[in-house]
């Protein structure tokens, strides 16, 4: 930044703090509790430092972040937030609240910074309490009007239609150059595949083109630093085409975010799947943008495309170089460069006279289909052949079209090798209207087909399916598997130009957009201010016993190899990218990928807590990145958005969406809670975090108890009377409420109301979470004791994966957040299932009167143990804790902790094995470590 800006923004623009606001003045004196009369509330101020995951980058076109405070340190809304660079310099920063303790403070806040020429090493971001200078220039414009909005953000400038099928209207740059126009969306999809044993004749299929067709059309209030636009609507039948027709479908929601002093648009693409998986095959998702060229000359029209490693096509419609004649040096290396090339009067004749016979290329295409390779052609016009072009390996995802006097635009895809197939359309260069067209799934491949991979094979009764199980792992069901309502998201950016840029600046912004800069603060801070949980710590080295040393060494271990075998295993594509998988086949040498419950992981034992804890600890930034992309897949893939099973998740499985367990314990927010606060309140979790305030009324729907329920013919589900499994339900409920809400989201209310009554209730259960089910009342959040127990007796029913989807964590979180005001019957009995749960059988039958019966994933449980030692400061309890962590199941202290290079004719390629991992033992390993060495860390 050059400019002297200043900023200490009182935020109180947004409608979302509206809320805030009155809530914290009006709904305040019900949560008091004497946790607020530690508060420290003195006039202090706070200077955090943010620095750039990765080291400076090269380019920074503005950035949003996330920054935590402790509880009572910033209490009321008088609250200025300023930045400067680590030089000192002052930047223009916007900010936000996304979340608040429950006394009202602040807990996490959102900011955004503006781009800038040259990239300093970090930010200084300074809070101060009582100040509410406003002293802001504002240089993002922004023009809402009745039937667009014009963002113009000083380094370019964007119109979004409100309605109509045009996304974005017209890009310009500062001299005022449309370098884009009507970019829409864009859908192909068939009504069948022709199935080589030939039951579908090609005749019999229908093809659908379809476009974007938007429904609302809205902007942020605050748009000083940070402009988002926010497009939602569907796919529809485009009125230019005689196709077969198709209801609407495939919603979407494009999010356009424009950073002031930054000359590139950063999209997030979010789609949700509505279709019929045996009836809309989806054979194109794309992106498309009108590049005028009027009056460019074909051979200053220049065709950039990314290929691997910062490598690029670099060619020209009409392309001068290497003919039989020479136009002359200056002239070849002026169309090379993409700079314009010298008046055509000073040319070679030879070639200056001869240029209509030298063709113009047309059209360009670059196709991923795998993420091993690409494929480029051209072509002079439809209905000529293509020329094929020498391609690669792993594109870079991005392609640019334009002229050296008509400016241009390079539009690139985020990933757009990892999520193949993926490929790029360049089309009609050489007339007055380029298109370039980014396709998310690439209209090349084959036909995305979401059928089950199987017929069901004869799994006609629950009795069946459970045998089924038995020996597949599967949990089959007919019709559950679904992929209606599951959805994707995509990352894509937009940058127009004044003139065809060197192929070095793009190679730069190849590299950004694979991997967009992001700021954090440091591990200590974040563990210091309590806000991300308080069951991890900072690794510190100098402190570091011997067996503390091994667990960083096993930890770092995992980490590594998870992220190695992505690679080795190629676990890439339009929908898998990010997940892994479940358990590994020792004698195939591969990941049990077609093998039911082995495959996809999707989250199973909370995977996700692991490494986004593990990059807490560390802020390592491949640890962050591999959590990113987990966090994008699993919010998205593995869970329902809309439909019967809204707000459930899947089971692990061959298919994301396959198995018949469709569950909360998946879905559960407490899975994305880092991320969203780490990016500053990324809006599309934001709103699958919100979305899932419904999920309880899908057991009205769904009733996950039905294979193995006695009553299975009969059971009618009762709203106030709902099975609810005190341990997998239970903490992703009151995760649901607690982040609801923290964000004091729209209906926080409701979730602190349920949210407590679920405490109290479950605390007055004779035998609290040991009962193992509750009957749930959905209106209100109460548990009553189960249907087999209404006299409140006490019943014992434990199981092993209770605790195995965030509970402890949650439970933890909703412990410090209400403090004084958590019902101490509740607090109780936790700590009981925490002491009891590896407790002897002798211990179990004199607290309940009966044993607990044989339970494994005691090393998960050892975190259990752990925080029941550090709250009663037990060292027994302490040392039991390590002994289950140790010496009882999971991953032995004995075991290789490396892995082993597989070569020759035993594996497809070579690849690296640990035939001894399983993910579930990576999660709660990685998780019991980490909360353990936090808890009771000097025990070990
Ligand atoms: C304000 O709070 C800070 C942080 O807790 C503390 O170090 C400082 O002494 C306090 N100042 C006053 C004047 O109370
Ligand atoms: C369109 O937007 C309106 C207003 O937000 C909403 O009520 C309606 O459900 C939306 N329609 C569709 C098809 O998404
Ligand atoms: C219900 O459960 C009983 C006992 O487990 C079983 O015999 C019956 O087949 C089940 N019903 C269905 C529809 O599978
Ligand atoms: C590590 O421990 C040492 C000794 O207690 C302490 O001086 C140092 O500040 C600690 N480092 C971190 C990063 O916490
Ligand atoms: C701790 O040691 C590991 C391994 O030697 C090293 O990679 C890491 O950077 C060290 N961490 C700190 C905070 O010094
Ligand atoms: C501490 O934990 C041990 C091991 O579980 C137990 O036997 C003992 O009773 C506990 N001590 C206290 C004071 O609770």
């Amino acid at each position: 930044m050059n400019r002297q800006e200043r900023s200490a923004y009182r935020f109180g623009k947004s409608r979302m703090f509206l809320n805030v606001l009155l809530c914290s003045v009006f709904c305040l004196p019900h949560v008091t509790g004497r946790a607020l009369s530690t508060l420290n509330t003195n006039g202090s101020s706070d200077v955090v430092d943010v620095k750039w995951l990765e080291g400076k980058p090269a380019l920074n076109v503005g950035t949003t972040f996330g920054l935590p405070w402790s509880r009572g340190k910033y209490p009321g809304d008088r609250v200025a937030f300023s930045a400067s660079t680590d030089d000192g310099e002052d930047v223009t920063i916007q900010s936000w609240v996304t979340s608040r303790w429950a006394d009202g403070s602040i807990k996490w806040t959102g900011h955004a910074i503006p781009g800038s020429a040259s990239v300093p090493d970090g930010y200084k971001i300074t809070a101060s309490k009582g100040a509410s200078r406003q002293i802001r220039r504002e240089s993002i414009k922004v023009d809402d009007a009745q039937d667009e909005i014009v963002v113009d953000t000083g380094k370019l400038k964007a119109s979004f239609p409100k309605s109509g099928n045009v996304l974005v209207g017209s890009l310009s740059t500062p001299s005022g150059k449309v370098v884009g126009k009507n970019g829409k969306l864009v859908l192909q999809s068939q009504s069948a595949v022709p199935d080589t044993t030939g039951s579908s004749a090609k005749a019999d299929i229908s093809y659908y083109q379809l476009e974007s067709k938007i429904n609302t059309t809205t902007i942020d209030e605050d748009t000083s630093v940070r402009t988002l636009v926010t497009v939602r609507g569907d796919h529809r039948i485009s009125e230019s085409e005689s196709t077969a027709t198709h209801d609407p479908w495939i919603p979407f929601t494009v999010r356009f975010y424009l950073y002031a002093n930054s000359d590139t648009i950063r999209v997030v693409h979010s789609l949700v799947f509505d279709g019929v998986a045996d009836k809309d095959f989806i054979t194109g998702i794309g992106l498309r943008f009108d590049i005028p060229l009027v009056g460019e000359e074909l051979y200053d029209r220049h065709i950039r495309i990314a290929g691997v490693d910062g490598g690029f096509l670099n060619e020209a419609v009409r392309g001068i170089t290497g003919l039989r004649r020479d136009p002359g040096e200056a002239v070849r290396v002026a169309q090379f460069e993409g700079k314009k090339t010298p008046d055509a009067s000073t040319w070679a004749t030879t070639v200056s006279s001869r240029l209509q016979w030298i063709p113009a290329w047309n059209d360009y295409t670059l196709t991923q289909l795998s993420p091993d390779g690409f494929t480029l052609k051209k072509r002079t016009k439809a209905g000529q052949s293509w020329v094929k072009i020498p391609g690669g390996t792993r594109a870079g995802g991005l392609a640019y079209l334009g002229g050296a006097t008509a400016g241009g635009l390079a539009v690139g895809l985020r990933d757009f090798w990892k999520r193949y197939p993926t490929s790029i359309d360049i089309s009609n260069a050489a007339t007055d209207s380029g298109q370039l067209t980014l396709w998310l799934y690439s209209p090349a491949g084959e036909p995305m087909d979401l059928r089950p991979f199987h017929d069901g094979l004869g799994q006609d009764t629950y009795a069946k399916q459970l045998d089924a199980l038995e020996i597949t792992y599967e949990d089959y069901e007919e019709g559950y598997n679904t992929p209606q309502g599951v959805g994707r998201t995509n990352e894509i950016f937009i940058r127009p130009f004044e003139s065809t840029p060197s192929s070095d600046e793009l190679a730069t912004f190849t590299e950004y957009i694979n991997a967009p800069p992001v700021l954090v603060p440091q591990p200590e801070y974040i563990k210091q201010t309590e806000a991300a949980g308080t069951y991890w710590d900072v690794p510190n080295n100098t402190t570091a016993t011997p067996a503390v040393q091994t667990l960083e060494t096993h930890l770092d271990f995992l980490n590594k190899f998870y992220q190695g075998q992505v690679e080795g295993r190629r676990w890439f594509g339009f929908w898998d990218y990010g997940d892994f998988m479940h358990t590994y086949d020792v004698d195939r040498h591969v990941w049990r990928y077609d093998i039911g419950g082995y495959a996809w992981d999707n989250s199973e034992l909370s995977p996700d807590l692991f490494i986004w804890n593990y990059f807490l600890r560390t802020g390592r930034a491949d640890v962050y990145r591999f959590a990113e992309a987990h966090v994008r897949h699993t919010s998205e893939v593995d869970i329902y958005h809309l439909g019967p099973y809204s707000g459930f998740g899947t089971r692990h499985g061959v298919q994301h969406w396959g198995d018949s367990a469709k569950q909360i314990r998946v879905s559960t927010p407490i899975y994305r809670q880092i991320f969203y606060y780490v990016s500053g309140g990324d809006e599309r979790i934001g709103e699958l975090l919100h979305g899932l305030m419904d999920a309880d009324k899908t057991f009205l729907t769904v009733d996950p108890r039905r294979k193995i329920r006695e009553d299975n013919g009969t059971y009618v589900p009762d709203p106030t009377a709902i099975d609810l499994d005190l341990g997998i339900d239970f903490s992703g409920l009151t995760a649901i409420w607690l982040i609801e809400w923290e964000r004091r989201g729209p209906r926080w209310e409701e979730a602190r109301s349920k949210l407590k009554e679920i405490l109290e209730s479950l605390g007055s259960l004779k035998n609290g979470f040991v009962t193992g089910l509750g009957l749930y009342n959905i209106n209100t959040g109460e548990v009553k004791p189960p249907a087999a127990d209404p006299e409140n007796k006490g019943i014992v029913d434990v199981t092993h994966l209770s605790a195995s989807f965030g509970l402890p964590e949650i439970v933890a979180q909703i412990t410090h957040y209400l403090g004084d005001d958590l019902p101490a019957s509740f607090d109780q009995a936790w700590l009981d299932y925490c002491y009891y749960y590896g407790a002897s059988a002798a211990e179990q039958t004199a607290r309940y009167g009966q044993a607990f019966g044989k339970l494994n994933l005691r090393q998960g449980h050892s975190r259990l143990t752990a925080y029941a030692a550090k709250r009663s400061g037990n060292a027994t309890l302490a040392a039991r804790a390590w002994n289950e962590f140790l010496s009882t199941d999971g991953f032995a202290p004995t075991a290789p902790w490396s892995s082993v290079s597989l070569t020759g004719s035993q594996v497809l390629t070579p690849v690296d094995e640990a035939a001894w991992i399983t993910t579930n033992d990576f999660a709660l390993y990685g998780l019991a470590a980490i909360e353990n060495l936090a808890q009771i860390g000097d025990a070990l």
